[in-house]
Protein backbone atom coordinates (compact mmCIF):
# COMPACT_ATOMS: atom_id res chain seq x y z
CA UNK A 1 0.00 0.00 0.00
CA UNK A 2 1.32 3.62 -0.52
CA UNK A 3 2.12 5.21 2.78
CA UNK A 4 0.59 8.82 1.70
CA UNK A 5 -3.06 8.84 -0.24
CA UNK A 6 -3.20 9.53 -3.70
CA UNK A 7 -5.65 11.80 -5.75
CA UNK A 8 -9.21 10.92 -6.16
CA UNK A 9 -8.91 12.18 -9.85
CA UNK A 10 -5.31 10.03 -10.66
CA UNK A 11 -7.17 6.96 -9.22
CA UNK A 12 -9.94 7.04 -11.22
CA UNK A 13 -7.80 7.83 -14.27
CA UNK A 14 -5.46 4.44 -13.72
CA UNK A 15 -8.78 2.12 -13.65
CA UNK A 16 -10.32 3.71 -16.30
CA UNK A 17 -6.69 2.88 -17.93
CA UNK A 18 -6.03 -0.01 -16.34
CA UNK A 19 -9.70 -1.73 -17.61
CA UNK A 20 -9.61 -1.35 -20.69
CA UNK A 21 -8.10 -4.50 -20.79
CA UNK A 22 -11.46 -5.79 -19.76
CA UNK A 23 -14.04 -7.07 -22.23
CA UNK A 24 -17.13 -4.84 -21.93
CA UNK A 25 -21.24 -6.26 -22.42
CA UNK A 26 -21.91 -3.53 -24.89
CA UNK A 27 -18.99 -4.57 -27.26
CA UNK A 28 -21.19 -7.48 -28.16
CA UNK A 29 -17.86 -9.88 -28.06
CA UNK A 30 -19.06 -11.68 -24.63
CA UNK A 31 -21.41 -14.26 -26.04
CA UNK A 32 -20.59 -16.88 -23.54
CA UNK A 33 -21.43 -15.56 -20.34
CA UNK A 34 -24.57 -15.30 -18.14
CA UNK A 35 -23.90 -12.39 -16.47
CA UNK A 36 -25.17 -8.54 -18.36
CA UNK A 37 -25.05 -5.38 -17.25
CA UNK A 38 -27.56 -4.43 -14.88
CA UNK A 39 -30.74 -2.59 -15.34
CA UNK A 40 -30.16 1.43 -15.18
CA UNK A 41 -32.08 1.31 -11.81
CA UNK A 42 -30.34 -1.43 -10.28
CA UNK A 43 -27.10 0.38 -10.86
CA UNK A 44 -28.67 3.87 -9.35
CA UNK A 45 -29.94 1.80 -6.26
CA UNK A 46 -27.10 -0.32 -5.53
CA UNK A 47 -24.79 2.86 -5.51
CA UNK A 48 -27.21 4.64 -2.93
CA UNK A 49 -27.49 1.77 -0.44
CA UNK A 50 -24.07 0.11 -0.10
CA UNK A 51 -23.36 0.00 3.64
CA UNK A 52 -27.05 -2.29 3.99
CA UNK A 53 -25.71 -5.56 5.78
CA UNK A 54 -28.27 -8.44 6.11
CA UNK A 55 -25.47 -10.09 8.11
CA UNK A 56 -27.05 -8.56 10.80
CA UNK A 57 -30.52 -7.89 9.89
CA UNK A 58 -31.81 -6.30 13.18
CA UNK A 59 -30.44 -3.01 12.03
CA UNK A 60 -31.65 -2.92 8.61
CA UNK A 61 -35.10 -3.61 9.08
CA UNK A 62 -36.53 -2.14 6.23
CA UNK A 63 -34.19 -3.56 4.12
CA UNK A 64 -34.89 -7.29 5.51
CA UNK A 65 -38.34 -6.57 4.60
CA UNK A 66 -37.68 -5.76 0.97
CA UNK A 67 -35.72 -8.94 1.03
CA UNK A 68 -38.78 -11.03 2.29
CA UNK A 69 -40.45 -9.14 -0.28
CA UNK A 70 -37.92 -9.97 -3.20
CA UNK A 71 -38.52 -13.59 -2.25
CA UNK A 72 -42.02 -13.39 -2.36
CA UNK A 73 -42.06 -11.90 -5.84
CA UNK A 74 -39.31 -15.21 -7.41
CA UNK A 75 -41.29 -17.27 -5.13
CA UNK A 76 -45.12 -16.49 -6.88
CA UNK A 77 -42.85 -16.68 -10.54
CA UNK A 78 -41.83 -20.15 -9.73
CA UNK A 79 -45.58 -20.91 -8.56
CA UNK A 80 -45.37 -20.89 -4.85
CA UNK A 81 -45.82 -17.66 -3.00
CA UNK A 82 -45.80 -18.77 0.47
CA UNK A 83 -42.12 -20.68 -0.28
CA UNK A 84 -39.27 -18.89 1.58
CA UNK A 85 -35.43 -17.88 1.09
CA UNK A 86 -32.59 -15.71 0.72
CA UNK A 87 -30.98 -13.59 -1.77
CA UNK A 88 -27.54 -14.61 -1.52
CA UNK A 89 -24.52 -14.65 -3.46
CA UNK A 90 -25.43 -16.64 -6.44
CA UNK A 91 -26.41 -20.14 -7.88
CA UNK A 92 -23.32 -21.82 -6.41
CA UNK A 93 -24.33 -20.69 -3.20
CA UNK A 94 -27.23 -21.45 -3.63
CA UNK A 95 -27.03 -24.78 -4.70
CA UNK A 96 -24.76 -25.82 -1.67
CA UNK A 97 -27.36 -24.31 0.56
CA UNK A 98 -29.97 -26.98 -0.56
CA UNK A 99 -27.43 -29.30 -0.73
CA UNK A 100 -26.43 -29.04 3.04
CA UNK A 101 -30.60 -28.94 4.11
CA UNK A 102 -30.96 -31.89 2.22
CA UNK A 103 -28.09 -33.67 3.85
CA UNK A 104 -29.28 -32.69 7.07
CA UNK A 105 -32.90 -33.76 6.49
CA UNK A 106 -31.57 -37.15 5.18
CA UNK A 107 -29.85 -37.45 8.39
CA UNK A 108 -32.75 -36.99 10.73
CA UNK A 109 -34.70 -39.61 8.33
CA UNK A 110 -31.15 -42.12 9.98
CA UNK A 111 -29.67 -41.81 6.81
CA UNK A 112 -26.13 -43.71 7.24
CA UNK A 113 -22.67 -43.48 5.82
CA UNK A 114 -21.78 -41.14 3.07
CA UNK A 115 -24.80 -39.92 1.57
CA UNK A 116 -25.68 -39.90 -2.21
CA UNK A 117 -27.05 -37.26 -4.01
CA UNK A 118 -28.19 -38.36 -8.28
CA UNK A 119 -27.46 -35.01 -10.44
CA UNK A 120 -27.54 -35.51 -14.44
CA UNK A 121 -23.87 -35.26 -15.82
CA UNK A 122 -25.18 -31.95 -17.44
CA UNK A 123 -25.09 -30.81 -13.26
CA UNK A 124 -22.93 -27.17 -13.01
CA UNK A 125 -19.60 -27.42 -11.23
CA UNK A 126 -20.89 -26.25 -7.88
CA UNK A 127 -22.25 -29.74 -7.09
CA UNK A 128 -19.42 -30.99 -6.71
CA UNK A 129 -18.02 -27.80 -4.29
CA UNK A 130 -20.88 -28.88 -2.60
CA UNK A 131 -19.94 -32.53 -2.34
CA UNK A 132 -16.83 -31.62 -1.31
CA UNK A 133 -17.10 -28.84 1.55
CA UNK A 134 -20.58 -31.27 2.62
CA UNK A 135 -19.28 -34.97 2.03
CA UNK A 136 -21.34 -36.07 0.09
CA UNK A 137 -21.28 -38.34 -3.43
CA UNK A 138 -22.40 -37.31 -6.47
CA UNK A 139 -24.12 -40.34 -8.28
CA UNK A 140 -23.96 -39.14 -12.40
CA UNK A 141 -26.76 -39.89 -14.79
CA UNK A 142 -26.07 -39.50 -18.12
CA UNK A 143 -28.33 -37.91 -20.71
CA UNK A 144 -30.93 -38.93 -23.36
CA UNK A 145 -30.59 -37.62 -26.80
CA UNK A 146 -32.50 -34.46 -25.89
CA UNK A 147 -29.61 -33.87 -23.30
CA UNK A 148 -32.15 -34.53 -20.41
CA UNK A 149 -31.61 -36.73 -17.58
CA UNK A 150 -32.62 -40.03 -18.15
CA UNK A 151 -35.18 -40.73 -15.27
CA UNK A 152 -35.20 -44.34 -15.72
CA UNK A 153 -31.33 -44.32 -15.05
CA UNK A 154 -32.05 -41.99 -11.69
CA UNK A 155 -34.81 -44.66 -10.54
CA UNK A 156 -32.06 -47.23 -10.74
CA UNK A 157 -29.27 -44.93 -9.19
CA UNK A 158 -31.74 -45.11 -5.44
CA UNK A 159 -30.02 -46.33 -2.75
CA UNK A 160 -30.69 -46.70 1.14
CA UNK A 161 -27.75 -43.80 1.15
CA UNK A 162 -30.07 -41.84 -1.50
CA UNK A 163 -30.59 -38.26 0.48
CA UNK A 164 -31.46 -35.95 -2.70
CA UNK A 165 -32.36 -36.04 -6.30
CA UNK A 166 -31.19 -32.71 -8.27
CA UNK A 167 -33.13 -31.79 -11.84
CA UNK A 168 -31.78 -29.12 -13.80
CA UNK A 169 -33.76 -26.07 -15.56
CA UNK A 170 -31.77 -24.60 -18.03
CA UNK A 171 -28.65 -26.89 -17.68
CA UNK A 172 -24.85 -24.25 -18.19
CA UNK A 173 -24.00 -26.16 -21.48
CA UNK A 174 -26.91 -26.29 -23.87
CA UNK A 175 -30.38 -24.36 -21.55
CA UNK A 176 -32.20 -27.96 -21.88
CA UNK A 177 -34.77 -28.72 -18.76
CA UNK A 178 -34.50 -32.13 -16.97
CA UNK A 179 -38.46 -33.34 -16.51
CA UNK A 180 -38.80 -32.48 -13.29
CA UNK A 181 -41.90 -33.66 -13.44
CA UNK A 182 -41.13 -37.15 -13.24
CA UNK A 183 -38.13 -36.47 -11.13
CA UNK A 184 -41.35 -34.87 -8.38
CA UNK A 185 -42.98 -38.40 -8.56
CA UNK A 186 -39.90 -40.25 -8.16
CA UNK A 187 -39.02 -38.23 -5.40
CA UNK A 188 -42.28 -38.57 -3.87
CA UNK A 189 -42.39 -42.25 -4.26
CA UNK A 190 -39.01 -42.70 -2.57
CA UNK A 191 -39.50 -39.89 -0.07
CA UNK A 192 -36.36 -37.95 -1.11
CA UNK A 193 -35.31 -34.50 -1.11
CA UNK A 194 -35.99 -32.89 -4.84
CA UNK A 195 -33.87 -29.65 -5.46
CA UNK A 196 -33.76 -27.77 -9.34
CA UNK A 197 -31.11 -25.37 -9.73
CA UNK A 198 -33.24 -22.50 -11.93
CA UNK A 199 -30.05 -20.99 -11.72
CA UNK A 200 -30.75 -19.49 -15.10
CA UNK A 201 -33.75 -20.66 -16.61
CA UNK A 202 -35.88 -19.27 -13.64
CA UNK A 203 -35.47 -15.84 -15.22
CA UNK A 204 -36.36 -17.50 -18.77
CA UNK A 205 -39.10 -20.53 -18.21
CA UNK A 206 -41.22 -18.52 -16.51
CA UNK A 207 -41.83 -16.02 -19.40
CA UNK A 208 -41.22 -18.25 -22.07
CA UNK A 209 -44.10 -19.75 -20.90
CA UNK A 210 -46.52 -16.24 -20.96
CA UNK A 211 -45.18 -16.27 -24.60
CA UNK A 212 -47.19 -19.59 -25.84
CA UNK A 213 -44.20 -22.00 -25.74
CA UNK A 214 -44.70 -25.03 -24.20
CA UNK A 215 -42.03 -26.32 -21.71
CA UNK A 216 -41.77 -28.65 -18.92
CA UNK A 217 -43.71 -27.63 -15.53
CA UNK A 218 -39.90 -27.04 -13.59
CA UNK A 219 -41.01 -25.23 -10.46
CA UNK A 220 -43.05 -26.09 -7.44
CA UNK A 221 -46.46 -26.78 -9.02
CA UNK A 222 -44.36 -30.33 -8.55
CA UNK A 223 -45.38 -31.45 -5.12
CA UNK A 224 -41.95 -32.89 -5.00
CA UNK A 225 -40.00 -29.70 -5.85
CA UNK A 226 -38.09 -29.26 -2.34
CA UNK A 227 -36.12 -26.35 -3.47
CA UNK A 228 -35.23 -23.99 -6.40
CA UNK A 229 -32.07 -21.80 -7.07
CA UNK A 230 -32.50 -18.69 -9.07
CA UNK A 231 -30.27 -16.00 -9.87
CA UNK A 232 -31.48 -12.31 -10.24
CA UNK A 233 -28.09 -11.71 -11.77
CA UNK A 234 -28.60 -13.61 -14.66
CA UNK A 235 -31.53 -13.09 -16.64
CA UNK A 236 -33.01 -11.03 -13.83
CA UNK A 237 -30.43 -7.80 -14.94
CA UNK A 238 -29.58 -7.32 -10.96
CA UNK A 239 -25.91 -6.31 -9.74
CA UNK A 240 -23.64 -9.59 -8.50
CA UNK A 241 -24.15 -10.67 -6.26
CA UNK A 242 -27.93 -11.71 -6.54
CA UNK A 243 -28.34 -15.65 -6.62
CA UNK A 244 -31.66 -16.89 -4.66
CA UNK A 245 -32.31 -19.97 -3.08
CA UNK A 246 -36.31 -20.47 -2.07
CA UNK A 247 -37.63 -23.75 -0.16
CA UNK A 248 -41.10 -24.81 -0.33
CA UNK A 249 -41.51 -25.42 3.66
CA UNK A 250 -40.32 -22.96 6.00
CA UNK A 251 -39.15 -25.62 8.23
CA UNK A 252 -36.41 -26.69 6.83
CA UNK A 253 -34.75 -23.33 6.95
CA UNK A 254 -35.39 -23.19 10.44
CA UNK A 255 -34.40 -26.60 11.48
CA UNK A 256 -31.08 -25.28 9.81
CA UNK A 257 -29.63 -22.14 11.38
CA UNK A 258 -26.62 -21.37 12.62
CA UNK A 259 -27.15 -18.87 15.81
CA UNK A 260 -25.00 -15.33 15.91
CA UNK A 261 -25.36 -13.87 19.52
CA UNK A 262 -23.29 -10.67 18.85
CA UNK A 263 -24.85 -8.89 16.18
CA UNK A 264 -25.70 -5.41 17.05
CA UNK A 265 -28.81 -5.78 16.06
CA UNK A 266 -29.86 -8.46 18.19
CA UNK A 267 -29.08 -12.22 17.93
CA UNK A 268 -29.89 -13.68 14.43
CA UNK A 269 -30.31 -17.43 13.29
CA UNK A 270 -28.00 -17.55 10.43
CA UNK A 271 -29.36 -19.98 7.49
CA UNK A 272 -27.04 -19.60 4.71
CA UNK A 273 -23.21 -19.63 3.73
CA UNK A 274 -22.03 -15.64 4.17
CA UNK A 275 -21.90 -14.07 7.18
CA UNK A 276 -21.72 -9.92 6.44
CA UNK A 277 -23.80 -9.87 2.78
CA UNK A 278 -24.79 -7.04 0.57
CA UNK A 279 -28.24 -4.99 1.39
CA UNK A 280 -27.72 -3.21 -1.41
CA UNK A 281 -27.54 -6.26 -4.34
CA UNK A 282 -30.76 -7.08 -2.90
CA UNK A 283 -32.58 -3.63 -3.13
CA UNK A 284 -31.10 -3.17 -6.68
CA UNK A 285 -33.11 -6.93 -7.36
CA UNK A 286 -36.24 -5.95 -5.58
CA UNK A 287 -36.13 -2.08 -7.50
CA UNK A 288 -35.43 -4.13 -11.00
CA UNK A 289 -38.58 -6.85 -10.36
CA UNK A 290 -40.68 -4.17 -9.48
CA UNK A 291 -39.24 -1.53 -12.50
CA UNK A 292 -39.60 -4.73 -15.32
CA UNK A 293 -42.53 -6.35 -14.42
CA UNK A 294 -43.51 -9.80 -15.67
CA UNK A 295 -44.09 -7.91 -19.16
CA UNK A 296 -40.87 -6.00 -19.26
CA UNK A 297 -38.75 -10.01 -18.72
CA UNK A 298 -41.05 -10.74 -21.04
CA UNK A 299 -40.16 -8.60 -23.77
CA UNK A 300 -36.43 -8.75 -22.97
CA UNK A 301 -36.92 -12.66 -22.98
CA UNK A 302 -38.77 -12.47 -26.48
CA UNK A 303 -36.26 -10.20 -28.03
CA UNK A 304 -33.33 -12.32 -26.76
CA UNK A 305 -35.32 -15.75 -28.29
CA UNK A 306 -35.24 -13.73 -31.54
CA UNK A 307 -31.57 -13.27 -31.57
CA UNK A 308 -30.91 -16.91 -30.43
CA UNK A 309 -32.98 -18.07 -33.29
CA UNK A 310 -30.99 -15.50 -35.62
CA UNK A 311 -28.20 -17.61 -34.40
CA UNK A 312 -29.28 -20.96 -35.25
CA UNK A 313 -30.44 -20.20 -38.20
CA UNK A 314 -27.19 -18.62 -39.40
CA UNK A 315 -25.44 -21.58 -37.76
CA UNK A 316 -26.78 -23.99 -40.09
CA UNK A 317 -25.75 -22.19 -43.26
CA UNK A 318 -22.25 -22.48 -42.51
CA UNK A 319 -20.13 -25.25 -44.00
CA UNK A 320 -18.92 -27.90 -41.13
CA UNK A 321 -20.67 -26.03 -38.22
CA UNK A 322 -23.41 -27.95 -36.41
CA UNK A 323 -26.22 -26.99 -33.74
CA UNK A 324 -25.23 -29.18 -30.61
CA UNK A 325 -29.03 -29.19 -29.91
CA UNK A 326 -31.89 -27.24 -31.34
CA UNK A 327 -31.89 -24.38 -28.73
CA UNK A 328 -34.72 -24.41 -26.05
CA UNK A 329 -34.10 -20.91 -24.31
CA UNK A 330 -31.63 -18.91 -25.10
CA UNK A 331 -28.60 -20.71 -25.33
CA UNK A 332 -26.62 -22.15 -28.18
CA UNK A 333 -24.58 -24.72 -28.28
CA UNK A 334 -22.05 -25.02 -31.52
CA UNK A 335 -20.43 -27.87 -32.52
CA UNK A 336 -18.47 -29.97 -35.61
CA UNK A 337 -18.29 -33.24 -36.92
CA UNK A 338 -14.73 -32.38 -38.89
CA UNK A 339 -13.39 -29.32 -37.09
CA UNK A 340 -11.69 -29.23 -33.94
CA UNK A 341 -14.26 -27.14 -31.75
CA UNK A 342 -10.72 -25.77 -29.12
CA UNK A 343 -9.41 -24.62 -32.69
CA UNK A 344 -12.32 -22.77 -33.40
CA UNK A 345 -12.48 -21.32 -30.14
CA UNK A 346 -8.61 -20.54 -30.11
CA UNK A 347 -9.45 -18.39 -33.37
CA UNK A 348 -12.43 -16.67 -32.18
CA UNK A 349 -10.08 -15.47 -28.83
CA UNK A 350 -7.93 -14.04 -31.41
CA UNK A 351 -10.76 -11.41 -32.55
CA UNK A 352 -11.49 -10.76 -28.76
CA UNK A 353 -15.16 -13.38 -28.90
CA UNK A 354 -15.51 -15.00 -25.85
CA UNK A 355 -18.08 -17.91 -25.60
CA UNK A 356 -17.72 -20.63 -23.42
CA UNK A 357 -15.97 -24.27 -24.44
CA UNK A 358 -17.44 -27.41 -22.85
CA UNK A 359 -15.98 -30.66 -24.38
CA UNK A 360 -17.36 -31.19 -27.61
CA UNK A 361 -19.17 -27.89 -28.08
CA UNK A 362 -18.94 -23.73 -28.09
CA UNK A 363 -21.75 -22.19 -25.93
CA UNK A 364 -23.09 -19.25 -26.85
CA UNK A 365 -25.56 -17.01 -24.36
CA UNK A 366 -28.04 -14.70 -25.56
CA UNK A 367 -28.08 -12.17 -22.96
CA UNK A 368 -29.77 -8.95 -23.61
CA UNK A 369 -26.57 -7.14 -24.11
CA UNK A 370 -26.28 -9.16 -27.21
CA UNK A 371 -27.29 -7.35 -30.56
CA UNK A 372 -28.54 -8.45 -34.30
CA UNK A 373 -25.67 -6.72 -35.21
CA UNK A 374 -23.35 -8.82 -33.12
CA UNK A 375 -24.39 -12.15 -34.11
CA UNK A 376 -24.33 -11.15 -38.08
CA UNK A 377 -19.97 -10.06 -37.51
CA UNK A 378 -19.99 -13.57 -35.20
CA UNK A 379 -21.36 -15.87 -37.69
CA UNK A 380 -19.22 -13.51 -40.43
CA UNK A 381 -16.27 -13.96 -38.17
CA UNK A 382 -16.86 -18.03 -37.56
CA UNK A 383 -17.48 -18.34 -41.42
CA UNK A 384 -13.44 -17.28 -41.98
CA UNK A 385 -12.51 -19.03 -39.01
CA UNK A 386 -14.14 -22.33 -39.99
CA UNK A 387 -12.39 -21.65 -43.89
CA UNK A 388 -9.34 -20.91 -42.47
CA UNK A 389 -9.45 -24.54 -40.55
CA UNK A 390 -10.58 -26.47 -43.21
CA UNK A 391 -7.61 -25.35 -45.32
CA UNK A 392 -4.98 -25.77 -42.79
C1 LIG B 1 -27.28 -24.09 -14.00
C2 LIG B 1 -26.31 -23.29 -13.17
N1 LIG B 1 -26.31 -23.44 -11.84
C3 LIG B 1 -25.47 -22.74 -11.05
C4 LIG B 1 -24.58 -21.85 -11.58
C5 LIG B 1 -23.64 -21.10 -10.68
O1 LIG B 1 -24.00 -19.76 -10.59
P1 LIG B 1 -22.98 -18.67 -10.03
O2 LIG B 1 -21.89 -18.54 -11.03
O3 LIG B 1 -23.85 -17.46 -9.89
O4 LIG B 1 -22.49 -19.14 -8.71
C6 LIG B 1 -24.53 -21.67 -12.96
C7 LIG B 1 -23.58 -20.74 -13.56
O5 LIG B 1 -23.39 -20.63 -14.72
C8 LIG B 1 -25.41 -22.42 -13.78
O6 LIG B 1 -25.38 -22.34 -15.13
Amino acid sequence: MNQTGISQEKILEELSERLNKDLTYESGKILGSMCTTPHELAKKVMTMYLEKNLGDPGLFKGTQEIEIETIKMLGTLLNNPKSWGYIVSGGTEGNIVAMRIARNIGRAKGKRGTPQVIVPVSAHASFDKAADLLNLRLIRIGLDQEYRVKTSEVKKAITEKTIAIVGIAGTTSLGTIDPIEELSDIALENNLYLHVDAAFGGMVIPFLERLGYKLPKFDFRNQGVNSITIDPHKMGLAPIPAGGILLKDRRYILKNCFEIPYLAGGTYAHPIILGTRSGATILATWATLKRLGTEGYTKIVKNCMNITNQLAQGLEKIENIELAAKPVINIVGITSKILDICQIDQELRKQNWALGKFTNLLRAVIMPHVKPQHIQQFLTDLQQVTKKLQQN
